[in-house]
């Protein structure tokens, strides 16, 4: 599953977090990196408990709780509290494969990476280089915008070679673990919701919906 989440944040909210981020705490990005990725990482993050992430994580969290579309394609059950990422002056992040469970800081839970996301912070015409490329696909969207992969893909973030490249990333545990069957349900929560506006009174509506939820309840997980 490979999807972009259109206005994640508006001009507005956008301009908010650009703002604080500003001022925020930059540190080398190889505090956070395992045992392979520290050869391949070369970026400033937040910290974890810097309370400038967890204040700006909390909001997207809100923005993307009331975003129809994240919460139809990810069905998210858990979402590791968002990070935030600086990459300047020839950062890049090499070919590499997410952990599959995350801790969250400070409390007993974990979380298993079923999709990765990165909300764009910085405008495209803001930095040269910086795509994130997942398998062979070349990704670089506009400020505001949300991308969301299977945590299972091979990815990587091309060097940025002028301006900065801001962004946050995170973690979903679906309801839904298998990739496919979200895919499915994915594309037949469209078609009720397109059904929706040309029939709004066909019977069969009743029925696809019953559908739906049927197999979520199949196939989800809590
Ligand atoms: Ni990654």
């Amino acid at each position: 599953m490979m999807l972009s989440i259109p206005d994640v944040l508006s001009a507005e909210q956008l301009q908010q977090c650009r703002t604080a981020l500003e001022s925020g705490n930059w540190q080398d990005g190889r505090l956070t990196a395992g045992h392979q990725a520290v050869n391949v990482k070369a970026n400033q993050q937040l910290a974890q408990d810097d309370p400038l992430t967890q204040q700006l994580g909390d909001f997207i969290l809100a923005r993307l709780a009331q975003h129809p579309r994240f919460m139809a394609a990810a069905l998210p059950l858990k979402v590791v509290p968002p990070r935030f990422n600086r990459y300047t002056g020839g950062g890049t992040y090499g070919d590499h494969i997410d952990n599959a469970v995350f801790s969250v800081p400070g409390t007993p839970h974990r979380i298993r990476a079923d999709l990765s996301a990165t909300l764009f912070l910085s405008e495209p015409y803001e930095y040269e280089g910086g795509e994130l490329v997942v398998q062979d696909t070349r990704i670089k969207l506009s400020a505001g915008h949300l991308i969301l992969y299977s945590s299972g893909s091979l990815h990587r973030v091309e060097p940025v070679t002028r301006g900065a490249r801001l962004a946050s990333f995170f973690w979903v545990q679906s309801l839904v673990r298998q990739d496919d069957q979200r895919s499915v349900l994915l594309e037949l929560d469209d078609s009720i919701q397109a059904l929706r506006q040309q029939v709004p009174d066909s019977p069969e509506l009743v029925r696809l919906t019953g559908i739906y939820h049927n197999l979520l309840r199949q196939w989800s997980q809590t």
